[in-house]
């Protein structure tokens, strides 16, 4: 177990799995600004046991990634584990560790006992640990909430539960799954499950800038800190973050051309990957646009982009109209 104490020590920014989003190219980009270790999105053991075509590609990683957290999810402990062991071969020497997915609210996930329905059954989650555990050669790990009805934090115990079936580590987000992502994340939940186990302790939830990456340490003694909503549009947030832990200044925030600039480095990225088509670029220029003057005004283009340089006209507009605002 110290082994994984060791790892977190040095590896101690984590970008979130994150369904749509952290694709290769975005994780690209938040390790280049930081981040230590990102995760894949998540992948469904069903769709790989079915060798769905769509599933394996989520596991692609990127040119010279040399450290990635690759997350699944399902139900079912035999599934889990031979897909468990499938992706330890497919991966290869880049992978950190394998994360199993409790805390997913979304309605067609848990409908099918998947994400955090596991938190209402800790008995088959527990179970699930041990089959990944006794399949693999890597650390397993799980990621859940705060519990699963709102007003009752199961998260310490069900922690206790994950570390006796063989977890490594865990993440826990300080939402409810009945909570969806409405109020707030609560980080006393993330101190209450370091207290209740000996294993790492990843905190995730609410950490919005750099300071709060430190904020949550402090607060909450994590080992390490997750980011997810705050990274999107803003991979700085892991240069930011890391001064932070450091002591020091935080970095300048990014000028409008170097955002504009990251942006289309992420649909080249993009595009090496799905070709003409990049489509799921839409949302990340709108989270790179942000705030920028013509944003608003850009939407209805962005949301017709298909290709890389439909993406270029738009963000080149908009940097004559930021050239026209300074
Ligand atoms: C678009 C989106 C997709 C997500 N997909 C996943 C996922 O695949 N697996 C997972 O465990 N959590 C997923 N999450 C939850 C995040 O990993 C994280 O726990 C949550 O957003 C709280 O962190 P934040 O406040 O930094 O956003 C997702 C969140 C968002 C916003």
């Amino acid at each position: 177990m110290g082994r994984m104490y060791d790892f977190f020590a040095s590896h101690q920014l984590l970008l979130a799995p994150m369904a749509g989003v952290s694709d290769m190219a975005f994780r690209t980009l938040c390790r280049e600004q930081g981040a230590d270790l990102t995760y894949t999105e998540m992948v469904s053991a069903k769709g790989l046991s079915y060798a769905n075509e769509k599933t394996r590609h989520l596991l692609d990683l990127a040119q010279g990634e040399d450290v990635v957290a690759v997350q699944l999810f399902g139900h079912e402990p035999g599934v889990m584990a031979s897909q468990a062991a499938w992706i330890e071969q497919a991966v290869g020497d880049s992978l950190a560790y394998l994360d199993i997915n409790m805390g997913c609210p979304a309605r067609k996930i848990v409908t099918k006992g998947d994400g955090s329905a596991l938190m209402r059954d800790p008995d088959l989650a527990a179970r699930i640990v041990s089959a990944v555990r006794a399949a693999v050669d890597h650390p397993v790990t799980v990621k859940f909430r705060r519990g699963w009805a709102q007003g009752q934090e199961t998260a310490p115990e069900f922690a206790r539960r994950m570390e006796a079936a063989g977890a490594c580590a865990v993440a826990v987000h300080g939402r409810f799954a009945e909570q969806l992502y409405r109020g707030s994340s609560d980080w006393g939940t993330v101190a209450r499950v370091k207290q209740a186990v000996s294993i790492p302790v990843i905190g995730n939830g609410d950490v919005k800038c750099g300071a709060d990456a430190a904020a949550i340490k402090q607060q909450t003694g994590c080992d390490a800190v997750m980011i997810a909503r705050a990274a999107e549009g803003n991979p700085w947030i892991f240069a930011q973050a890391k001064a932070a832990l450091a002591g020091e200044h935080p970095p300048v925030a990014p000028t409008v051309e170097q955002r504009i600039a990251m942006a289309r480095r992420h649909a080249r990225l993009l595009a090496q990957r799905e070709g003409r088509n990049i489509v799921r670029m839409r949302k990340h220029a709108m989270w790179y646009m942000a705030g920028l003057p013509g944003a608003a005004a850009a939407r209805g283009k962005i949301n017709a982009c298909v290709g890389v340089e439909d993406f270029d006209a738009v963000f080149d507009e908009l940097l004559e109209i930021a050239g026209a605002h300074a």
